[in-house]
């Protein structure tokens, strides 16, 4: 145990993994700095994001043991919502600032106290859709912003910087991917996974060249908790789950004979690998490995070690939607022949996402298993209960549109 509890700038807070994070290291006991992006003309901002952060702690997931552990720091008998406030309100500051700006965009005076007071760096923002809004977004974000994060971690102190990147910079390989620096460029499925694999490239070149101790943890896609299906976004698998859904309530609202006997085929190649990991392990496996100095210098997938193959996420999803009468079939030349109406809407709607259930990449994590021995930090398999229970919470919170919803009775 160090003696003095680190003090961390975490940047992306707001974000579904960065503030899973922000709420371990925060019950760990390190003093927190968050760069919170400055929402316009709002005078309001800050006390905004703090109110809604202290909620989302309250409301968090706390485990238990983690609660144990800092009930012996803050004082027994500590009752788990006024433990959260009172480590949030003297462990948080929070700064309105942009990582596309050099110095963040921050008072001068600001910025060089904060480099001199913060030990490590735990760099989680980027843009992460995957559609060209701006011409260069993902560029400015997530490569020329983490220049700027990279030279936060080399002014002022030495700091150690944890980069999040994502197993997917492995782009359109095949085969198994070691946790190692990407030697050549591969191709790219789109201009998200380029821009992180240049910028994973960067952190490496400028850690080494300026003696920066770093750690890169990467991700495979994530969904929401494991024993509470908590999310706060809503892409990837739920996008499908919720187009299929949105189907069939409409078919069983309209009393549709359609639905009596329909088959929608899907692209994709039914032994796919679609790597979803639950957000508590991604979070928890981060933060455990974050904590070992001997990270230094590594790279983490933070994978699926038993992902399913896309037949058999079909056939755990279908039946939790009741969805009699309707079969889905995946078929690998699909894009070459003439599709019904309900196919063409279902291409439409999930079309960024394609070329992921075409991926049989297989992410080596002996590194993380290696970390994490001993730890009883392990990622929960895909199975029927753990569909359910990520379903039950997109479909009662609608899909993350406000008013709830119900699975309509087919
Ligand atoms: N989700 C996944 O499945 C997945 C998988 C693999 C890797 N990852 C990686 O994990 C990290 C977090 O992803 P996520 O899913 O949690 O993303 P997210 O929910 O979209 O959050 C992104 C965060 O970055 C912040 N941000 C974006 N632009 C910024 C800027 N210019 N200045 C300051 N902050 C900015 C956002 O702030 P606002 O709240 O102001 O927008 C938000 O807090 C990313 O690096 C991503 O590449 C994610």
């Amino acid at each position: 145990m160090e003696k003095r509890e680190k003090t961390i700038l975490v940047t992306g807070s707001t974000g579904f993994l960065g503030s899973a994070i922000t709420q371990r290291l925060l019950v760990s006991g390190c003093k927190l700095k968050l760069l919170i992006r400055k929402r316009d003309n709002d005078s309001s901002q800050i006390s905004y994001v703090l109110e809604s952060l202290l909620k989302e702690l309250i409301l968090g997931n706390q485990s238990d043991e983690d609660l144990q552990y800092q009930c012996r720091v803050v004082g027994e008998g500590s009752n788990k919502d006024k433990l959260l406030q009172e480590l949030f309100i003297s462990n948080v500051e929070i700064y309105e600032g942009d990582i596309t700006s050099r110095g963040f965009g921050l008072e001068t005076q600001e910025y060089t106290r904060l480099c001199n007071e913060v030990d490590e760096v735990f760099h989680c923002a980027a843009v992460t859709h995957f559609e060209m809004q701006g011409a260069d977004e993902h560029m400015v974000v997530n490569v020329k912003g983490t220049e700027n994060v990279l030279q936060f971690a080399n002014s002022g102190k030495q700091k150690r910087f944890h980069y999040i990147s994502t197993a997917y910079v492995a782009g359109k390989q095949n085969g198994i991917i070691g946790e190692n620096k990407m030697v050549n460029e591969p191709l790219f499925n789109n201009e998200y996974e380029r821009s992180k694999f240049v910028a994973e490239q960067l952190v490496i070149e400028y850690a080494k060249s300026n003696d920066i101790p770093y750690t890169i943890y990467r991700p495979g896609i994530i969904v929401g908790d494991s024993k509470t299906g908590a999310t706060c976004k809503f892409d990837n698998l739920y996008l499908f789950v919720k187009v299929l859904f949105n189907m069939k309530n409409s078919f069983t609202k309209h009393n549709s004979e359609g639905l009596k006997n329909v088959t929608i085929r899907v692209p994709g190649d039914p032994d796919a690998l679609i790597n979803l990991v639950p957000i508590d392990y991604v979070a928890d496996a981060i933060v455990a490995i974050l904590r070992m100095r001997e990270s230094n210098g590594k790279i983490f997938h933070i994978t699926n070690p038993n992902p399913p193959r896309l037949r058999e996420l079909r056939d755990l999803v279908l039946p939790f939607l009741e969805i009699k009468g309707m079969h889905v079939t995946i078929d690998r030349e699909l894009e070459k022949q003439s599709l019904s109406a309900v196919e063409k809407l279902f291409l439409r709607q999930t079309r960024s996402y394609y070329s992921y259930l075409f991926s049989t990449l297989r992410f080596d994590d002996s590194n993380t298993q290696q970390f994490l021995k001993g730890t009883g930090i392990i990622c929960p398999t895909l199975t029927k209960e753990l569909v359910r229970t990520l379903i039950e919470f997109a479909v009662s919170h609608n899909w993350g549109e406000g008013k709830p919803t119900v699975l309509q009775k087919a």
